[in-house]
């Protein structure tokens, strides 16, 4: 790739010890300035590709920031001076003249501080220094590079791009919605897409057969490290499919993505069900990184005299060992109240604490409860050793999964974009994930279009809470990447979820009519998937906030300290819309 353009020859991070005696022309703004003696300053010159050193003897009064037009002779630099650290160390340009393109007001920050040393609102107030960091540079191309894989990826597989409108109806259903109020029609609302979901079925009712848009997306959520307002999915829909044929080609894209990112090809993405990952690892977000799996010691317990353990439904263990949590050995009993609170807090009633001590002993409290015979089927189902310390809660199955898991990552699990990388396809997530206790309706796991298992129809009726759906998620390092399903297609089915739910044909028409209108025109058979480019990428880029791989984001409180935005408008534009505004709550 040629960078040269009528102001330049050549970019900054091009040059090295092969261009050695060229005459080159840079451009880029002044990192730095030192200056050395009487005349000689040194001048760093960045562009998006790197620094070079310039040695300056003109005059020049250029400072940091300044743009500047550098023309030198590339040249080694002398022994003793090679700079490892840059990709350019190993050359200066000397004989330079300087044009300065534009002066520069001294910037709020040193662009090359870290990043994290500089207020997260000055950051984002001066977003566009804030991007000229070689960081922001490297995770902007890197964003690049793996939506162009995807691309090429869905492509090969003969995905069609369609592009979806942003201005839709409401939707009663998923997060909160961003509404856009409408000028011809005072007092209705417009609503952004929260997904493409509605379109992207229309499309596969249309005969479009494979689709897939890199499309944002606008969600009214609470912001976190893995969330803003506006993000990017992968977005795909095929017809004719099974499960097996979506998580293939959306696997496709993802290892692509991972190469082109990384350079390595993760291997092939491992499948888990979601009653499996509940019961191994506590989430249906698992984190295969590191092992501590739950072990489910109900068995060993039958007929316990351990009171707490007596009529518990489950009991489940983890063995926290010195190769995941290196202080278990030496853990007080500070460490271990706090676990028990924690668990407490999590909805557990309580903790049982054991440590492994040397020969085998077991150190507990309750310890004198347990016979002889019980220990040694918990030693043993948890493969315990002298230094582990055994945890270990009693309650119903679901309560025991979600507090051993939770410990399980609060004790040892990395921060997320530390490699390396595990992609793991949860599947068979339930249809319903609980009875509401207001209708006493089983309430949809995610939506009330994802297909039921055909094996587990015979029991929707009967025993809807044990009802597989074919829905699907994709999980990396203990995020959520993202997740789709097979849709129901065939009316009659809809309809039987929509009474399990206690939607009426009425109000299913009603609040879902624009929907279900048109599957009674041939909808075929299709299933989709939607993945988080930002929380992708973010991984992929070592970053552990999404922020950090999306030009423009909003600060945690939502907010563009730059823009200003969200701001107060003209009341004669109000008027036109036929808004008037509240006075602000007192907080
Ligand atoms: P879902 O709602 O699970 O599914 O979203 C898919 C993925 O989108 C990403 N994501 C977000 N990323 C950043 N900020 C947010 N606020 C945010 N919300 C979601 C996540 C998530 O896994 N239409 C369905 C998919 C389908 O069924 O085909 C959907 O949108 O990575
Ligand atoms: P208690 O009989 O409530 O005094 O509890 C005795 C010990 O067992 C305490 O350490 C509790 O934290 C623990 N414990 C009580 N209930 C449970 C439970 N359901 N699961 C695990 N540990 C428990």
């Amino acid at each position: 790739m040629t960078n040269s353009t009528s102001l330049r020859t050549h970019s900054c991070g091009q040059l090295g010890a092969a261009h050695v005696g060229s005459r080159v022309t840079l451009a880029g703004w002044v990192a730095r300035r030192r200056e050395h003696g009487d005349k000689l300053a040194f001048l760093d010159v960045r562009d998006f590709s790197g620094v070079m050193q310039c040695v300056i003897d003109d005059g020049t009064d250029a400072r940091s920031e300044w743009v500047v037009q550098v023309t030198g002779t590339v040249t080694a630099r002398p022994a003793g001076t090679v700079n490892a650290n840059l990709s350019t160390g190993e050359v200066e340009l000397t004989d330079c003249t300087v044009v300065v393109l534009n002066a520069a007001e001294p910037p709020p920050f040193p662009i090359d501080q870290r990043a994290d040393e500089v207020d997260e609102n000055i950051r984002l107030k001066f977003r566009y220094l804030d991007v000229r960091r070689e960081r922001m540079q490297r995770n902007l191309r890197l964003r690049a590079s793996v939506n162009s894989a995807i691309r090429t990826a869905m492509e090969g597989q003969g995905f069609v791009e369609v592009e979806t409108p942003l201005l839709m109806p409401s939707t009663p259903e998923g997060a909160r919605e961003f509404l856009v109020p409408s000028r011809k029609e005072p007092g209705s609302f417009y609503a952004l897409p929260q997904s493409p979901q509605l379109w992207k079925q229309l499309l596969m009712v249309a005969g479009v057969d494979r689709y897939y848009q890199i499309a944002r997306c606008l969600r009214d959520e609470d912001l976190r490290a893995d969330r803003q307002y506006e993000f990017t999915q992968l977005d795909a829909e095929m017809s004719f499919v099974t499960k097996d044929d979506v998580l293939a080609a959306i696997s496709r894209a993802v290892l692509a993505a991972a190469h082109a990112a990384t350079g390595e090809t993760p291997p092939p993405i491992e499948q888990i069900t979601w009653h499996d990952a509940m019961n191994r690892f506590g989430t249906d977000k698992p984190d295969m990184r590191f092992a501590m799996e739950l072990v489910e010691l109900t068995d060993a317990f039958v007929g316990t005299a351990f009171k707490a353990f007596a009529s518990a439904p489950s009991i489940k263990g983890i063995r926290v060992d010195a190769a995941t949590y290196p202080e278990a050995a030496a853990i007080g009993r500070n460490k271990l109240d706090q676990l028990t609170e924690r668990a407490k807090q999590l909805g557990a009633k309580g903790l049982v604490w054991i440590k492994v001590g040397d020969a085998g002993a077991l150190e507990s409290p309750v310890a004198k409860f347990l016979s002889d015979a019980e220990k040694s089927s918990l030693v043993a189902a948890l493969g315990a050793t002298s230094g582990d310390l055994l945890l270990l809660v009693a309650d119903e199955w679901s309560t025991t999964c979600a507090v051993l898991g939770q410990l399980r990552n609060d004790l040892a699990r990395p921060p997320v974009h530390e490699g390396p990388y595990r992609y793991v396809w949860v599947v068979d997530f339930p249809l319903f994930i609980g009875i509401n206790p207001t209708t006493k309706k089983p309430q949809p796991g995610h939506h009330p279009f994802c297909h039921p298992h055909p094996d587990d129809l015979v029991k929707m009726e009967s025993d809807p809470l044990h009802v597989r759906a074919l829905a699907y998620d994709l999980v990396l390092n203990g995020w959520e990447l993202g997740s789709g399903s097979i849709r129901i297609h065939e009316p009659e089915l809809q309809r039987r979820v929509f009474q399990l739910l206690g939607i009426d044909d009425e109000t299913a028409d009603r609040k879902f009519g624009f929907f279900l209108q048109p599957f009674r025109y041939g909808a075929p058979p299709h299933g989709g998937f939607a993945f988080g480019i930002d929380r992708l990428v973010a991984i992929l880029a070592g970053e552990e906030n999404i922020r950090e791989v999306i030009a423009f984001p909003k600060t945690q409180s939502g907010l563009d300290p730059m823009t200003n935005a969200p701001g107060p408008v003209d009341v004669g534009q109000l008027n036109e819309l036929g808004l008037r505004t509240l006075p602000r709550p007192a907080n």
